[in-house]
């Protein structure tokens, strides 16, 4: 029987573990917007009406460039992975990590780039405009960051992370959005490379001649080198789990499909008594390497979604969170180094109110401890209902000797709307009580 996929999955996977059928992609009629031409990362495209999917509401979302956002956890999960393969891959002598990071890939991408240099066959339920979003017949948004393999390599790198927003048409549920982020990996290998400097008697090959195609390798390979491959690739991925989910981490690798790999992988890893996919991944096929000009090497690649990650390891339990503005979500992250564990602790759906207060300190107060003492008791006397509190201006006046502090006290229930009347006698509270105790001049 087949493994069932499980939901959340199905964004990273769908393309591949739905099987082939004979429609092709078949423009859709009539559509409501269609504008003449499309700006994005400094190029222009002009659309066609017969092909263009793009909804106005998904271009808000290409500019909201998450991963470049220190607060969004998108952006930590990303530094993670990328301090980690820094850390562990580096070239001989130890001076320079191996790994390029590419996260600058114009978002759309040539039909070429997106499937057919990926070897997706010519009628793959992925290349349908219900499946994928087009501009017009030849150029769409990625789909994958897979996107952009064929072009890194043609361009010479043969090691390279690529992270970036990929965009699928799809539901929206917990689970579900129309645009997620993925980090993509190759590494290639000469001879060399792979199996360290030639010794006298051991004469590695990369390549045969005549082969043939197994369930464990490429006709094209030679059985050594294909393992060999197998194994500095599992290792790896293995290496970067434990890293996210602890030492002890359970995984288990399961056989996959996958159009520009073979063979091809996926890794499971037993998190919160669930057995979860985490990447999917493979030696990669000789025939793109060829196309691509690298047929003298062979390698591998793995793509992974960071949201899925993210939400397991920080706790969040709805895919759309990560779109959030609100503060009380983004500041759970703001200023958090890529190695901190974080929880996630689920914000009130009730609105925010904020107050500002602003006071002169007496004279040759410790502006450090009067930081730490306002916190304090800004907590204290609001209690629940002060979600975050943050200094927002800060200045010293030379001519009266005094420095001025400016707090900003967001306020919200996790159990009601808040109205300003009953805000207004809380922040009323604390006004007079930094009066009392630290004698300041409210201004
Ligand atoms: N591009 C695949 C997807 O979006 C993920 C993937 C699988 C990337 C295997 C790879 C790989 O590089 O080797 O579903």
């Amino acid at each position: 029987m087949p493994r069932p996929i499980p939901r959340l999955f199905l964004n990273l996977y769908r393309f591949y573990s739905t099987p082939a059928t004979s429609a092709s992609t078949k423009p859709t009629s009539a559509q409501k917007w269609v504008p003449e031409k499309l700006e994005l990362d400094g190029k222009t495209y002009i659309s066609e009406e017969k092909y263009w999917n793009i909804s106005p509401n998904l271009i808000k979302l290409t500019e909201r460039r998450l991963l470049f956002d220190e607060a969004n956890p998108l952006n930590l999960l990303k530094r993670r992975i990328v301090n980690h393969m820094h850390k562990k891959h580096r070239k001989p002598g130890n001076r320079s990590p191996i790994f390029a990071v590419c996260e600058d890939q114009r978002r759309i991408v040539s039909v070429f780039e997106n499937f057919d240099s990926l070897l997706t066959p010519l009628d793959h339920v992925s290349r349908r405009t219900s499946d994928t979003y087009y501009v017009n017949r030849e150029y769409c948004l990625r789909a994958h960051t897979s996107a952009h393999q064929h072009s890194l390599i043609k361009q010479g790198f043969d090691n390279f992370l690529v992270v970036g927003d990929v965009y699928r048409r799809d539901e929206i549920d917990r689970n579900h959005f129309p645009c997620f982020h993925q980090m993509e990996g190759v590494r290639l290998y000469s001879a060399d490379e792979l199996f360290g400097t030639p010794q006298p008697g051991k004469d590695f090959k990369l390549f045969e001649t005549n082969g043939e195609r197994t369930k464990e390798k490429q006709e094209f390979h030679a059985f050594d080198a294909a393992k060999v491959l197998e194994l500095k690739l599992k290792e790896t991925l293995e290496d970067l789990c434990r890293e996210l989910f602890g030492e002890k981490a359970q995984m288990r690798w399961v056989d996959a499909y996958f159009p520009f790999t073979h063979p091809s992988f996926e890794l499971e890893v037993f998190f919160g008594e669930k057995w979860l996919e985490v990447l999917g991944c493979g030696v990669i096929e000789q025939k793109l390497l060829e196309s691509a000009g690298a047929g003298s090497k062979v390698g591998w690649a793995f793509g992974l979604g960071l949201e899925r990650l993210a939400m397991v390891l920080y706790g969040i339990p709805d895919i759309r969170l990560f779109w959030s503005t609100d503060t009380g979500f983004l500041h759970q992250f703001q200023g958090k180094q890529p190695g901190d564990s974080i929880q996630y602790v689920p914000i009130s759906v009730h609105p925010q109110l904020y107050m500002d207060i602003s006071f002169w300190l007496p004279e040759n107060h410790d502006s450090t401890h009067m930081k730490s003492d306002a916190y304090d008791l800004i907590r204290n006397i609001g209690g629940d209902l002060v979600e975050q509190v943050e200094i927002i201006d800060e200045f010293y006046n030379p001519k009266t000797n005094l420095t001025s502090h400016c707090y900003r006290i967001i306020y919200r229930s996790n159990e009601r709307v808040l109205t300003k009347e009953e805000v207004n006698v809380v922040h009323g509270k604390i006004t007079e009580e930094f009066i009392r105790l630290y004698n300041v001049k409210i201004r």
